[in-house]
Order: structure tokens, then sequence, then C-alpha cells
């Protein structure tokens, strides 16, 4: 038997963590799973009213960091409290940042890997500030690279599951894209 549930979840949900600047240059960063790739170059961000938001609209740039499993307390921390009301967040949650090479922007130097993003479209809909950055550069740490690729079995990188409100690692590598189905093709 199958049941219907009405609060339908999306998984794997990201656990993406959206760095900033406030006007004066003052890094900030918080967590964020609704959010997604909208095709190769671009990446979109559902937001309610945060620091982080404001940052948003007026400097216009952000970097992605993945969170990884070694820093999953820090990655959490940074979504459970605002720098409104914590203005040494990022000390806190024990995070440094330097500010990306190709974007204004800063990236978290904890986390390996860092997509920065200019925001292109900012758009008011369904009670969010939706927001999509178009990609410009990827700033990766050499210790999770294998032949030039980012590699998540050196990563670590964790999702957010929306069903147990918990965090995941992500598993194993089973069998390739394009490929495993090749052997129904008969
Ligand atoms: C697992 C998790 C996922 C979250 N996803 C989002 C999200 O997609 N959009 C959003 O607006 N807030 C999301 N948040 C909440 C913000 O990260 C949180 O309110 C944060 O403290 C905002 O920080 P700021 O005010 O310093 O910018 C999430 C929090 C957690 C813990």
């Amino acid at each position: 038997m199958r049941q219907n549930i009405k609060e339908a979840i999306v998984t794997p949900q990201p656990v993406f963590i959206v760095a900033t600047y406030d006007e004066n240059g003052n890094a900030n960063a918080m967590n964020a799973a609704w959010a997604g790739q909208v095709g190769p170059k671009q990446i979109g961000l559902a937001l309610s009213p945060h620091n982080t938001t404001d940052n948003l609209k007026k400097q216009k740039a952000f970097t992605i960091s993945f969170a990884t499993k070694e820093h999953a307390a820090a990655c959490d921390y940074v979504g459970i409290v605002s720098l409104n009301k914590v203005p040494d967040k990022m000390a806190k949650a024990g995070f440094t940042t330097v500010k990306s090479e190709h974007v204004n922007a800063p990236v978290i130097e904890q986390l390996p890997v860092a997509i920065e993003c200019n925001v292109v479209s900012i758009t008011e809909e369904y009670n969010e500030t939706r927001i999509v950055g178009e990609i410009v550069n990827m700033s990766v740490d050499e210790s999770v690279l294998t032949d030039g690729k980012v590699d998540l079995d050196k990563l670590h990188p964790i999702m957010f599951d929306c069903s147990a409100l918990c965090y995941r690692e992500i598993g194993a590598n089973i069998g390739g894209a394009w490929n495993i189905g090749k052997s129904l093709m008969g």
C-alpha cells in the first residue's frame, strides 16, 4: 500500500554555505538547503529575510562552499545564528575568509570548495527572495583534487535530510552515469 503525504520532501538537498560581504567588507555566511544548480552555469537560492539576503541585494555577489563532514557543526551553526544578533558569528564558527579573486565575496578557508558567483537575477515571489547567481569560477583546495577534478571521496560533502531533519554523508560511487543503464539495452 502507498500513502499520500501532504508535506512533500525532495532528496537529496544540498548544504550550501552562502558567503557574502556587507557594505563595510565584513564577511558573513549562512546555510542554504533550498538551493541548487540551475543548468551548468547558474545557482539558484530561495531566501527568507536574513543579513545574507540584504548583503546579496547590495553586493550582488556570493560564494557557495559545500559543507563537509569535518565542519558539519560550524556549517549548522551559521544556519541557526544570525550575524544581526551575533556580530562575531564567523569567529564563533571558526571560519576565516579571504576575498575571492573573481567576485566581491568571501571564500571560507576551512571549506575546500567554493563556487564564486555574481548575482544576475533577484525576484520577489512566493514570499521569498529568489536569487540566481552566474558561476564565474570555482576555487578548490588541492587536498580534495584527484587528476584535476573534485574528488567527493576526499571532500566528504554532506547533504540535508529534510525528512529526518539531519545531515547525512554522501555515499559510495555505485556506477557510472550514462553508463550503468547500458546493461538494460540488450
Ligand atoms: C539546514 C538549514 C538549511 C537552511 N536553508 C535555508 C534556505 O534555503 N533559505 C533560507 O532563507 N534560510 C535557510 N536557512 C536558515 C539560515 O541559514 C539562517 O536563518 C541563518 O542564521 C541566516 O544568517 P544571517 O542572518 O547571518 O544571514 C537554513 C538553515 C539550516 C540550518
